[in-house]
C-alpha cells in the first residue's frame, strides 16, 4: 500500500489499538433534518475530540465544522436520492475527487445496493471511484446499503455484499452487525466497521452491539444515532470508545455512561 494511503487509513484506523470511534453525521444526504441532526453544528461539536473521524457531506462539513478542527473527515461522496422519492438505491457519485483532495480528507465513503435495481450502477460507482481515489492515495469505505430493508441485514446478505465491496477495491467496509457476525468478518479481507442502525432502546443494547462486533472481527464502529439521539451523546460516545479502544465490557462501560452523565 502507498504510504499515502496508509497515513489516510491511520489517521482514521488508530494504530495504538487497531479500532476507530468513527462519528456518522450524514444522515441528512437523504435523510434530510434528521432527529437531533436538524442544527449539525449543534451536535457535532461537543462530540469532536471523542470521534476518530466524522463521515459527513461537504455540505455539513463546510457550513458546521470549523476548518481549524483537528479530526480525520470521511466524506460521502455518493447520494442523489430522498427517503421520499421513488428508490434509495438509485444513487451516483455527488462530489468528485478534485473536491475531496480540496477538503483534505482522509477518507471517500460510497454506498452500494446489492440486490436491488440499481446494483450495477451503485457497484460500477464504487469501482470507478477506487480507480479515482487509488490514483491519489484516498482510501475508499464502501457502506453496504440496505435502503428501507432494514430486514435485509442478515449474514447471508452482509457477507455477500461485504465481499463484493472488497473485491472491488474498498479499502474498508462499513456493514451492519448481526448475527453469525464472525462469518462476514472473515469472509472480507478487508476491515470493517459496523454502524449503529436506528436507536436501539437502551444505551446498554448499543453498547453490547458494539462489543459484539469487535469480539467478532469488527475493527471499530461507524455510528451515528445511537451517539447523538442518546439524552447524553458525550457520555455515551465516552462509553462506546471505552469498549472499542479498551476492551472495556459493556456493562462497565454503561457505569462510565452513568458516572459522567451526571
Ligand atoms: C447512511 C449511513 C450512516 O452514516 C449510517 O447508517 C451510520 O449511522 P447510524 O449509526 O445512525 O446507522 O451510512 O447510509
Amino acid at each position: 500500500m502507498d504510504w499515502g494511503m496508509k497515513n489516510r487509513l491511520s489517521q482514521i484506523i488508530k494504530p495504538e489499538t487497531g479500532h476507530t470511534v468513527m462519528l456518522a453525521v450524514d444522515h441528512g444526504y437523504f435523510l434530510g433534518p434528521t432527529h437531533k441532526l436538524e442544527n449539525a453544528r449543534k451536535t457535532i461539536e461537543p462530540l469532536l475530540p471523542w470521534a476518530d473521524a466524522l463521515m459527513l457531506t461537504r455540505g455539513i462539513l463546510r457550513t458546521s465544522v470549523d476548518p481549524d478542527v483537528s479530526i480525520p473527515i470521511v466524506l460521502r461522496v455518493s447520494g442523489g436520492t430522498s427517503i421520499i422519492g421513488e428508490n434509495l438505491s438509485q444513487e451516483s457519485i455527488t462530489t468528485s475527487i478534485e473536491e475531496a483532495i480540496r477538503l483534505n480528507v482522509s477518507a471517500v465513503a460510497l454506498s452500494i445496493f446489492v440486490g436491488t435495481e440499481f446494483e450495477h450502477q451503485t457497484l460500477t460507482n464504487l469501482a470507478y471511484l477506487v480507480d479515482e481515489a487509488q490514483s491519489v492515495g484516498i482510501p475508499v469505505l464502501a457502506v453496504t446499503a440496505v435502503g428501507k430493508e432494514l430486514e435485509k441485514r442478515d449474514v447471508r446478505f452482509l457477507a455477500l455484499s461485504c465481499r463484493i465491496a472488497a473485491e472491488l477495491g474498498a479499502s474498508f467496509v462499513k456493514t451492519y452487525y448481526c448475527e453469525e457476525f464472525e462469518k462476514i468478518a472473515e469472509s472480507c479481507p478487508v476491515p470493517l466497521v459496523i454502524a449503529g442502525g436506528p436507536k436501539l432502546e437502551t444505551e446498554l443494547d448499543a453498547l453490547k452491539m458494539a462489543n459484539d462486533a469487535i469480539q467478532k472481527g469488527a475493527i471499530g464502529v461507524d455510528m451515528g444515532r445511537n451517539i447523538w439521539q442518546s439524552p447524553h451523546p458525550v457520555p455515551m460516545i465516552k462509553a462506546v470508545r471505552a469498549v472499542v479502544h479498551d476492551g472495556v465490557k459493556p456493562e462497565d462501560a454503561l457505569e462510565i455512561f452513568e458516572k459522567d452523565k451526571k
